[in-house]
């Protein structure tokens, strides 16, 4: 099996693991609370693999002090019973002290451009925790796929640079973001949301719209695609607005003149918000 990492381009059938011999293992790790979001990418690992792995682990390591891993959603139970449901082979559900038996871990993976990142930025020590807890999981069930959502597409950039820096023999795979009819991308937070201020997270997706609009109009400023999304998250005082973002879809490094490949290079525009205390991220890919 050799070292090659491309997402899309890999299929999945031909890939054999070492460790499990011909039989394709495929993982989906997360941190529970599942919706559909998650299910999608449980479903085409399904599809694609002999055996599928999902993993349950609210990761202390990816959370500052400030933020919200006390009132991070926990489901564990009903989440057992979809996976079960749907034919997961195994299910990971480690606690703390099984992941992390000495405390926090003496040795880290470290993202050195993390901060480069807009949501690196915002959240400093969050894609080191991100790709130590990743590491850990690859380790430990040695999947030949793994998948993620592109709704956390900043992630997905670590991990690539992750699987590629440190030789992990894992293919990836991005499926796009899964929406609420309105256009609210999924997060198992969205549970926390005060019902009153729930239809004003809509912003953030129309706010993602807009800038597709300019865009389409032929906009191709980054600034002024900010402006755009802007303008529309502006309308709801509510909403604390940590950043809008212009990136290249892949390293998800911010451009502040558009590429001069011309209209060859995928660009992804992402936006953080707070609102009624909820963090809630989407982005879109032109
Ligand atoms: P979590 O937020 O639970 O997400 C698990 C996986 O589901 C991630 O790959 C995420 O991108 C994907 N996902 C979440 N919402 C989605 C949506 N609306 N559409 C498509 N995919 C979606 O991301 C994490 O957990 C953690 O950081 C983890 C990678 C597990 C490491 O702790």
């Amino acid at each position: 099996n050799s070292n090659s990492n491309h997402n899309s381009t890999t299929t999945a059938a031909t890939t054999t693991n070492p460790i499990h011999g011909e039989r394709v293992v495929g993982f989906v790790p997360t941190m529970g609370c599942l919706h559909q979001g998650h299910l999608g990418l449980v479903e085409q690992s399904l599809q694609e693999c002999d055996t599928t792995v999902v993993s349950v682990f609210v990761n202390a390591l990816q959370f500052a002090a400030h933020e919200d891993l006390d009132t991070y959603p926990r489901t564990l139970e009903e989440d057992v019973a979809v996976l079960s449901r749907m034919g997961v082979h195994a299910i990971f559900a480690p606690s703390t002290r099984v992941m992390y038996p000495h405390g926090p871990p003496n040795a880290r993976v470290v993202i050195e451009n993390a901060t480069r990142l807009a949501e690196g930025q915002s959240r400093p020590h969050f894609f080191d925790g991100v790709a130590t807890v990743v590491a850990k999981l690859f380790n430990i069930v040695r999947p030949a796929v793994a998948y993620f959502g592109q709704k956390d597409a900043q992630q997905c950039a670590t991990i690539r640079s992750l699987v590629r820096d440190l030789n992990f023999d894992v293919d990836l795979r991005v499926l796009p973001t899964a929406r609420e009819p309105d256009g609210l991308a999924m997060s198992s937070r969205n549970v926390r949301l005060p019902p009153e201020l729930r239809p004003k997270a809509v912003a953030l997706s129309q706010s993602l719209s807009a800038a597709r609009q300019a865009y389409e109009r032929g906009e191709r400023s980054p600034p002024r695609l900010k402006q755009e999304a802007l303008a529309v998250l502006r309308q709801v005082p509510e909403l604390a607005v940590h950043y809008v973002d212009v990136a290249d879809a892949t390293t998800m490094e911010p451009l502040v003149d558009w590429p001069i490949e011309g209209d060859s290079q995928r660009v992804c525009i992402s936006v953080a918000a707070t609102l009624g205390g909820v963090r809630l991220i989407d982005n879109i890919v032109l």
